[in-house]
């Protein structure tokens, strides 16, 4: 049995901002698990609740909607019960996904959930895809019509109420060809050439000399 989990960013709000990858999940998936704030599970609240039945409307499909209850306590153990209610869901259904408000990457719990998944179950873990998403303030940026970042600006998100010491990710864009990555500094990076293309390649460290232009950098925030 091929089980499949699908952990789907659902853009900013408007079902319209969903990617067709994230359409092609619902359509794929044999159930969909929401998380909701409200204790009796119910989905008064969700906005995600609020998209997925959107999506799956214009799907014209009916699918099994499990509720995550998601206190956003920042507790391990309510990580523990969210990551067991989606293994949980996978072992009724074979293909499942599960739904994160904006993009996964972006202040999310999905990595959270995949941390405690990897651990309970490699094989999940390894057969896990994760969709991108529009991020509340790429929308933010388009509604204004004002951009985040001209010519030699820097972008820069911060925590408002950070719980603990503030840690920082690094984004490095548009080299150029030829040059050393020496002065980019020391960490956990990544580097990512023509990314979906035919030649893409993802690198799980600093490549020592930029080759192409459609080249970026992630040093990773230090996590422990
Ligand atoms: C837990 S973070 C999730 C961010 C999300 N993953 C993203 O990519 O934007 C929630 C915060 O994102 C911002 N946010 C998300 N959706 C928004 C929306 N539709 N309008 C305004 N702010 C939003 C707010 O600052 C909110 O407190």
């Amino acid at each position: 049995m091929n089980q499949k989990l699908y952990m789907v960013s659902l853009g900013p709000g408007d079902v319209k901002l969903l990617t067709l990858k994230a359409l092609h999940a619902f359509k794929e998936c044999d159930a969909i698990c929401v998380p909701t704030k409200s204790e009796d599970n119910s989905f008064n609240k969700s906005i995600s609740y609020k998209i997925v039945s959107s999506a799956l409307e214009m799907l014209h499909a009916r699918k099994p909607i499990v509720p995550v209850y998601s206190p956003m306590r920042f507790r391990h153990e309510d990580w523990v019960d969210e990551a067991d209610v989606i293994l949980d869901t996978l072992k009724r259904y074979n293909k499942v996904c599960f739904v994160t408000l904006g993009d996964a990457a972006i202040y999310s719990s999905i990595y959270y959930l995949l941390d405690i998944i990897k651990e309970k179950d490699a094989n999940i873990y390894k057969n896990c895809e994760v969709i991108a998403g529009i991020t509340s303030f790429s929308a933010a940026s388009a509604e204004a019509k004002k951009a985040l970042c001209l010519g030699d600006e820097e972008l820069i998100i911060k925590p408002i109420n950070p719980r603990s010491e503030v840690k920082a990710t690094q984004i490095f864009m548009r080299p150029k060809i030829g040059m050393d990555t020496e002065n980019l500094g020391e960490g956990d990076f990544y580097t990512f050439e023509n990314m979906y293309l035919e030649d893409a390649k993802i690198t799980p460290s600093k490549i020592a000399k930029v080759k192409k232009y459609m080249t970026l950098f992630i040093n990773f925030a230090k996590r422990s």
